[in-house]
């Protein structure tokens, strides 16, 4: 036993060990001497990040040229810093070339889902963390996009998926053919990634890539299989324009005289609580489907304190980036999802998170929360904000760099070995 992380990310206390061993069949009786060296890069960075999570509190802070992680807003500033930087020098993504455009190595850039297409052109563009030799790799990405698979495979209103789960199961069965990557671990140092709702039922269609692989999802829903010791949540976020500067930014405490806001669909099983208890029933609390004409989403949202976030169809929402981005702190509603960047991320310290039961009791809640409080935690938010940034192209420290981070974290849990 000789795990340094914890299972889902960074913890004060003793970590429990959560490595997961891959036994990897002998290839003609030899020893795999590259993939051992990767293991032993891997092994190297472990000892380093589990020392520094160890001695948090006795370093100085790690010199770094753009940004060095202090403060509650982490679980451990320190060993993320190190961890971070463990990354940059070490670890490699292999690409597959396999699949044509737009269903492969293609992915929408704009709309709810552009997490999706961000990451698979931001991967295809990178040259410091990627490989074009897959004996170097540390994990292989399955660069496919659900969401174009929707758009170009699925019939409208069939309600069938097969399709959709053929295609990647066709995928995979062409790789592991191909390549002797996929048998080796049965998946476990691969991943793949999905902002659509149908995400998580589509990887289901094989099942290593379900059980064993590392999805990288918006739809983070633990009742649905999202397992946070070796998958990802994904930030959902909602880019309409190319630039997202225009999106950010909001006036301090003082000037938010609305204690909550929420406009939005009425669908999925959350919201129908949240409307019934509090449409049209508080000034405090102004949660409706529509907003009157004329009035800015963007603005009402700058002048609220609180920004509810309840789940809608699936467990993520885009407003909870939007609301970083606008400084309203984020009132995070529902139960079985698990917040992006949680692993490093200490959520409380900048959020609000409020089971569905007690959606009744949210006035009371949010009105607890002294004034020198919020000003902290909007503070916080300010801080936080750079993790959430889309750049093109991408820069440290930003929402595709802690994409990487989370799937470094998880594959450092992976142990592959040639079996004895
Ligand atoms: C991987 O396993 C599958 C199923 O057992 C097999 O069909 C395939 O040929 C194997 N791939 C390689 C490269 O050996
Ligand atoms: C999460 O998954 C469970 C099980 O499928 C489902 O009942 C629940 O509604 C989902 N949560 C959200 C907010 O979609």
């Amino acid at each position: 036993h000789d795990l340094e992380l914890s299972e889902s990310g960074f913890d004060d206390a003793d970590s429990p060990d959560g490595t997961v061993e891959v036994r990897v069949p002998l290839m003609q009786g030899r020893v795999d001497v590259k993939l051992e060296r990767v293991e032993l890069g891997l092994a190297k960075a472990r000892l380093v990040i589990r020392e520094a999570i160890r001695n948090k509190d006795k370093r100085p802070p790690l010199t770094d040229r753009d940004y060095v992680p202090v403060g509650p807003v982490y679980r451990n500033a320190y060993a993320f810093h190190r961890s971070y930087l463990e990354m940059e020098k070490l670890f490699k993504v292999y690409v597959y070339e396999e699949g044509e455009p737009p269903v492969f190595h293609d992915g929408p850039c704009r709309s709810i889902y552009s997490s999706e297409g961000r990451f698979i052109f931001a991967m295809e563009m990178e040259n410091r963390m990627r490989t074009r030799d897959p004996e170097l790799a540390h994990v292989f990405f399955l660069p496919f996009s659900v969401v174009k698979m929707v758009k170009m495979i699925y019939e409208p209103n069939s309600h069938d998926m097969e399709p959709l789960r053929r295609t990647l199961s066709d995928y995979i069965d062409v790789l592991s053919t191909k390549y002797p990557y996929w048998n080796r671990s049965l998946g476990a140092d691969h991943f793949m990634l999905s902002c659509h709702d149908w995400g998580p039922y589509v990887s289901s269609a094989d099942g290593h890539l379900f059980s064993n692989s590392i999805r990288v999802l918006c739809n983070a829903n633990t009742s649905e299989g999202f397992n946070p010791s070796k998958d990802v949540s994904l930030p959902e976020i909602n880019l309409r324009t190319d630039i997202v500067d225009n999106q950010v930014g909001g006036p301090s405490a003082s000037r938010r005289p609305i204690l909550a806001f929420f406009a939005g669909g009425d669908h999925g099983p959350v919201r129908p609580l949240l409307l019934r208890h509090w449409k049209g029933k508080d000034a405090d609390v102004q949660v409706s489907e529509y907003l009157p004409r004329g009035v800015s989403y963007i603005n009402v949202m700058r002048r609220s304190k609180f920004c509810l976030c309840p789940s809608g169809y699936e467990v993520a929402s885009p407003r909870v980036v939007e609301a970083i981005y606008l400084e309203c702190v984020p009132v995070v509603i529902g139960d079985d999802y698990v917040l992006p960047f949680s692993d490093v991320l200490n959520w409380p310290a900048f959020s609000v998170r409020v089971a569905v039961a007690d959606i009744p009791n949210l006035k009371t809640i949010l009105a607890a929360v002294s004034p020198r409080q919020y000003i902290r935690m909007q503070r916080r938010v300010r801080t936080v904000r750079r993790h959430f940034m889309v750049n093109g192209p991408p820069r440290r420290f930003d929402v595709f760099h802690m994409i990487l981070h989370s799937i470094w974290l998880r594959r450092l849990n992976v142990r592959l070995h040639g079996q004895d």
